[in-house]
């Protein structure tokens, strides 16, 4: 059984309790981070705090403790539960309060949730094969750039993608590809150049993306930052996403049309490689 925090508390997830009044539950009114742990240390910790603070400021949230206090119990979790490689997940809502539209008083406790998760990240088969993909409308509401936890139609679209028999759903707004169900869509066009979404309130401001673009301008990728149509991206040479959980994974079909040859792509392959080496090596 896993050693679960909540609230100042580290025990067993089973006795793990938050208010049936928290304002998380009732309106979806907090945010999260998911960080990813290979070798039991924590990729790009400080990106994923950073980020939390932004998203807590945007909502006026109160920050639920300070970065090296939120370090510490991260490290703690990995110790508690032998984590090797997975996910850390933590949530900060904005507490419990009597039920009102309004937000609570300004002492209000947030409430501050983190378990941790294993899964290999590292040997993904669909490195290997490469994920299918189906396009759906997107339908969330219009500040992405805010990791709150209000996920019902990010997981209507994964539901809706498994239906259709492939592994994810692309977001489409205007013609545009805005992001996957829970990642950051790339293509590469027939020049070799990488193109992904501009930075603004249509989409999630992705940890792993920023790293990604770096590296890849550091090879010496050609990087472009716009929105691409769902036709540009069936005629694209690869096509790709970026999580914290996922890395990079190519994507090898689109509404059933096949990208490229069908394989995972060069560049997607490499960046997958470079991102892993330079995780393990900056890991915290
Ligand atoms: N999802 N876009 C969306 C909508 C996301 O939910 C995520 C992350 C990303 C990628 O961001 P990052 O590289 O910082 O993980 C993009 C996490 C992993 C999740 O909900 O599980």
């Amino acid at each position: 059984m896993r050693t679960v925090y909540v609230n100042g508390v580290f025990c067993p997830e089973t006795e793990a309790v938050v208010s049936i009044f928290d304002r998380g539950f009732l309106f979806a009114d907090g945010v999260y981070e998911v960080t990813g742990v290979l070798d039991g240390k924590l990729i790009d910790f400080s990106g994923h705090m950073a980020r939390l603070r932004r998203s807590l400021a945007e909502l006026e949230l109160r920050e639920p403790a300070q970065e090296d206090k939120l370090l510490s119990i991260h490290r703690q979790l990995v110790e508690k539960n032998d984590l090797v490689e997975g996910m850390i997940y933590m949530q900060v809502t904005r507490g419990a309060a009597d039920r009102d539209f309004l937000f609570p008083a300004d002492d209000t406790k947030p409430s501050l949730v983190l378990f941790t998760q294993s899964a290999s990240l590292r040997d993904k088969p669909a490195a290997k094969t490469g994920l299918r993909v189906v396009t759906v409308p997107d339908l969330r509401w219009a500040r992405r750039d805010i990791k709150t936890v209000q996920l019902l139609y990010p997981s209507m679209a994964k539901m809706e993608a498994k239906r259709r028999g492939v592994d994810d759903a692309w977001m489409v707004e205007d013609g545009c590809v805005t992001e996957g169900s829970s990642n950051n869509a790339y293509i590469v066009d027939a020049g070799g150049t990488l193109i992904t979404r501009p930075l603004n309130h249509a989409i999630l401001h992705g940890i792993t993306r920023k790293a990604v673009l770096r590296l890849a301008a550091e090879s010496g990728l050609a990087v472009e930052e716009r929105p691409f149509t769902v036709e540009e991206a069936k005629v694209a040479r690869e096509a790709f996403i970026t999580s914290a959980s996922s890395f990079v994974l190519p994507v090898v079909e689109i509404d059933g049309t096949t990208i490229g040859d069908g394989r995972p792509g060069e560049i997607a392959t490499r960046l997958r490689e470079i991102y892993i080496d330079e995780a393990l090596k900056t890991a915290v």
